[in-house]
């Protein structure tokens, strides 16, 4: 599965800095806007449990605001399934949640909460929503979204973002053989988290990767030389490392 790499601009963070004086500037809508028109293939945004970035209307606001697909990432709970079926986005990436983390510090235990995510899985793929698992590059994680029957993985890059040297090898190796095996098994690979410009060129090289989603290095670059100019350069950098 080789072609053209999709990009999914995480913009959870514009959000993050809106809420920091909890009016509504900067606006996430607006993010998506600009993403949209520089030639990004999806939005993708975490409406997490405590509600820290992403608030409930900016779904549907996103939604109307752009045609792109909308990757809508979601712990494995009845209140997030109902607000997923309610605005029926495009994906729905189940991520593990924990209240106090800073962020989505490991992937899901697909392997272990294999009756807690059975349903969700169902009920998603019966409304029509592509359903992926946020989960590490291990072959027991990958053979229980198998057995969940989900049609893409999100391999967590931050073992590989974080590793230095011959560790960083290894992570990308280990990136590499799970993408491959995905596919052998019908499953479509995507990967993300702390991607930035000096570490996404091995991954997107990975042939068999669909689709990364990129957040909190573009909304920081943003900060710097705009949103549009940090996306741009984030594409010319996947188009050269494919
Ligand atoms: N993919 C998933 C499933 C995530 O949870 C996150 C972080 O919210 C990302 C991608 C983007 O990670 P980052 O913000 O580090 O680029």
């Amino acid at each position: 599965m080789t072609g053209r790499l999709r990009l999914g601009v995480n913009i959870d963070h514009v959000a993050t800095i809106r809420n920091a004086r909890g009016g509504d500037h900067p606006d996430p809508v607006r993010a998506a806007e600009i993403v949209a028109a520089v030639g990004g293939d999806g939005i993708t945004a975490h409406l997490r449990e405590d509600r820290r970035h992403i608030r409930d209307d900016d779904l549907a606001r996103i939604q109307s605001a752009t045609d792109l697909p909308l990757n809508l990432e979601m712990a494995a709970t009845d209140e997030m399934l109902e607000i997923a079926l309610r605005h029926s986005p495009h994906a729905a990436c189940i991520v593990p949640e924990r209240r106090e983390e800073r962020t989505t510090e490991g992937g899901l235990d697909a392997a272990g909460q294999h009756n807690r995510l059975a349903p969700i899985v169902t009920r998603l793929a019966d409304a029509g929503i592509r359903v992926s698992l946020f989960i590490a590059p291990e072959e027991r994680q990958l053979e229980a979204a198998m057995r969940l029957g989900a049609p893409v993985v999100e391999f967590h890059t931050g073992e590989y973002a974080h590793a230095e040297g011959e560790a960083r090898a290894v992570e990308l190796r280990r990136l590499s053989d799970l993408a491959a095996l995905a596919v052998k098994n019908g499953i479509e690979p995507h990967a993300g988290h702390g991607l930035t410009y000096e570490n996404v060129q091995p991954v997107a090289a990975i042939p068999q990767i669909a689709e990364l989603n990129i957040g909190h290095y573009l909304v920081g670059e943003a900060v710097f030389v705009g949103l549009e100019a940090a996306v741009k350069r984030m594409r010319d950098l996947m188009d050269a490392a494919r």
